[in-house]
């Protein structure tokens, strides 16, 4: 069985994909930690997030990355948002994620194409969303639990920048496929929003 989230940065996607796969006892991968991990060596290298050949060379060797608290900082969210506008990187990455889709037993995957570009024969599909004072709130708080304090206007400014970027590039936009079911998590707490992703989930099996 796999699961494919999507959604915007904040909107809940990444505590639904974890809880899913717990209660689905599936593998889970954060897809979104690949292009931060390709963020955070340009960032070490000092290389250009504007040349795409520089982000390109900064696909390699991404594991050490995957665990570092430095991944979820606003420069290199910044970068990651950047960066993966690039075709060249979003192909680089695209064969470890389908691997991983393709895993006997299946798999969730969280992300902003799984259900348009990665897994689009997925099991089950989910758009998550939520509004973006939300998510500013959310991450506003979350940036404080990580002793990285934003403020809220400065955080809504980056979120909406991000989600610009990520809905109008070209290639792998962050769109809902036709057959996902939305999930907004505006007016959920935690334990509703993963009992209605449940639901949803097993509507579609
Ligand atoms: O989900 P997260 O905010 O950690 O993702 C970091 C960045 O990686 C996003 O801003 C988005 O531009 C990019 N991303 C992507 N495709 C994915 C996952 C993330 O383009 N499947």
């Amino acid at each position: 069985m796999v699961i494919a989230v999507d959604g915007p940065a904040a909107s809940g996607k990444g505590t639904i994909a974890r809880a899913l796969a717990m209660h689905f006892d599936l593998p889970h991968m954060d897809t979104g930690a690949l292009y931060r991990a390709v963020a955070l060596n340009l960032w070490r290298w000092g290389g250009d997030p504007g040349s795409e050949f520089e982000a390109v060379r900064a696909c390699e060797d991404l594991a050490a990355n995957l665990d570092d608290p430095e991944l979820r900082s606003e420069p290199v969210s910044e970068i990651a948002s950047r960066i993966s506008v690039y075709p060249a990187v979003r192909e680089a990455l695209l064969r470890r994620q389908r691997d991983f889709a393709a895993q006997d037993g299946g798999a969730v995957l969280d992300g902003r194409d799984i259900a348009t570009v990665i897994a689009p024969d997925a099991d089950a599909k989910l758009f998550v969303t939520a509004s973006a004072e939300v998510r500013a709130q959310r991450r506003v708080r979350e940036l404080l639990e990580r002793d990285m304090p934003g403020h809220y206007d400065d955080v809504l400014n980056d979120l909406l920048s991000r989600d610009r970027r990520d809905s109008g590039r070209d290639t792998a936009p962050l769109t809902k496929a036709a057959d996902a079911v939305v999930l907004d998590t505006s007016n959920l707490d935690v334990d509703q929003a993963r009992a209605e992703a449940i639901r949803l989930v097993e509507q579609q099996l």
